[in-house]
């Protein structure tokens, strides 16, 4: 690393939406910026895929690698920024170099965080330099350092929010506006929200990546991706929407991760939210995150969770503490003092659930599914026929229950599997408590 009062010399490996906007913001801000972090922040070298690309920020300063490993690798520079994304590949490949060379990195990347994430900080942790990832977890919203920084004191017993712009932005849109899922969630791309695999944001894969990362911080724990059970938003239908709404709920993908008897939960999935919630309210690319600390109380973070601006704000937010020379362990606390909890089971934790039926409109079809709820000990709060169909057809039946160990819905859904009353399969969402 250079001396303290040195600009602090960065490479930017990626230029795209986030990279792109890493550097416009670094030339809106430069002074302010040089002004809080004690010095400069320089750009000294970049890389991307298409020299000849047009990115709207003007490159000539700075000199142009075709390899990012290569980039990474450079005497000139102090800290690596990998704005490429991926959790393998090239930008792997760049950021371990980058570490081994006694660089910092920084990266906006939580897939590859969320997959290597402790190998990385163990290389960090053996090479003495920084690594930080603010922007890989809801965007321009400083939750990473909140939960390292600001709630180090309390012991967390929950952790849990909206994490996925362009998953909030297509619930939400589809709410107000009553359009389909693939037209939102082409919009969503344009917007510059989606990953380049929006199958990662739709299946909420993105939201289980950001996830894992913030449990690992806020329960001290080592990062357990492959433990986070994820479900997206695929099957949620306008009518859910609309049925949620009749009933006082909006619909969000909630991620949450919960830490019991040495047993981390964690898990993505589309829920009930009351519209009386502070959740409720958090639409569009929003993202916000909930955080109960035992002395804290309940602490809300929300703001943009998506897009060049905010993510790039917290990509130097990062390079300003760097250049401050105020670093601390990336996961709260060195490597080697992280738990490796077990998964938790969750089927005997209790919760109010929303499950909608398609099912063929004929006599007995109510009889079949409510006789499957007292089967499986599922008490019904609320029971809804939407429509009536012409001979044969389908109809909706949404039905919200009494709160009760989750197995007993799942032992339900199971004594109804095949049912020759149902024309497609069951979707259960869950409600979250307020
Ligand atoms: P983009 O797809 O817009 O940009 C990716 C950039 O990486 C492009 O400039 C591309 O080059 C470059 N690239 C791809 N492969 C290589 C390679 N082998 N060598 C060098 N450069 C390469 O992605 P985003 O900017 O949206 O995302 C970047 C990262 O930030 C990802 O990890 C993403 O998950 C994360 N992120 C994104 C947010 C967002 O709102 N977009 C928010 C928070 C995090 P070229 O332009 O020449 O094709
Ligand atoms: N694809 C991500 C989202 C980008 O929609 O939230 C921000 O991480």
């Amino acid at each position: 690393m250079s001396e303290t009062n040195a600009p602090l010399r960065i490479a930017i490996a990626g230029l795209g939406t986030v990279g792109a906007g890493v550097i416009r913001l670094l030339n809106t801000n430069r002074d302010l910026i040089a002004a809080r972090a004690g010095r400069a922040i320089e750009v000294v070298a970049v890389s991307a895929r298409d020299r000849s690309l047009d990115r709207g920020v003007d490159l000539s300063g700075y000199a142009w690698e075709d390899d990012m490993t290569e980039l990474a690798g450079r005497e000139d520079v102090d800290v690596m920024v990998e704005l490429v994304g991926g959790s393998d590949g090239p930008a792997l490949a760049a950021s371990r170099a980058a570490l081994k060379a006694g660089k910092g990195l920084v990266t906006a990347n939580k897939a590859m965080i969320a997959h290597h994430g402790l190998a990385l900080a163990e290389l960090a942790e053996a090479a003495g330099v920084p690594l930080k990832f603010e922007a890989a977890v809801a965007g321009g919203i400083p939750v990473v350092k909140g939960l390292r920084e600001g709630t180090s004191a309390n012991a967390l017993t929950k952790v849990y929010g909206i994490l996925n712009g362009t998953c909030n932005y297509i619930l939400s849109e589809m709410e107000e506006t009553g359009a389909d899922f693939s037209e939102t969630l082409a919009e969503a791309q344009k917007l510059g929200y989606a990953e380049a695999d929006p199958t990662f944001d739709i299946e909420g894969i993105d939201a289980a990546h950001k996830l894992a990362i913030l449990a690992a911080i806020g329960f001290g724990a080592k990062v357990d991706f492959a433990a986070v059970r994820v479900s997206g938003i695929t099957q949620v239908r306008a009518a859910d929407i609309a049925q949620a709404d009749a009933l006082g709920f909006v619909i969000r993908l909630i991620a949450e991760a919960d830490a019991h008897e040495g047993k981390l939960l964690q898990r993505v999935r589309p829920c009930l939210v009351a519209k009386d919630h502070p959740l409720a309210p958090v639409d569009g690319p929003t993202n916000a995150v909930v955080a109960e600390g035992n002395f804290s109380g309940r602490l809300l973070f929300q703001g943009a969770g998506a897009g060049d601006g905010p993510t790039a704000s917290a990509v130097v937010a990062d390079l300003i503490d760097i250049a401050r020379s105020e670093v601390s362990a990336p996961f709260s606390m060195p490597v080697a003092q992280l738990q490796a909890l077990p998964p938790a089971e969750p089927g005997h934790r209790m919760e109010r659930t929303y499950i909608r039926f398609t099912v063929n409109d004929r006599p007995g079809v109510l009889a079949e599914i409510t006789a499957a709820m007292r089967d499986a000990d599922v008490s019904i709060e609320s029971l809804i026929q939407k429509g009536r169909a012409h001979e044969g057809g389908e109809v909706l039946v949404a039905m919200v229950t009494h709160e009760g160990p989750e197995a007993n819905v799942r032992r339900a859904i199971d004594l109804l599997d095949g049912s020759d009353s149902l024309t497609g399969d069951p979707l259960v969402l869950p409600i979250l408590p307020n």
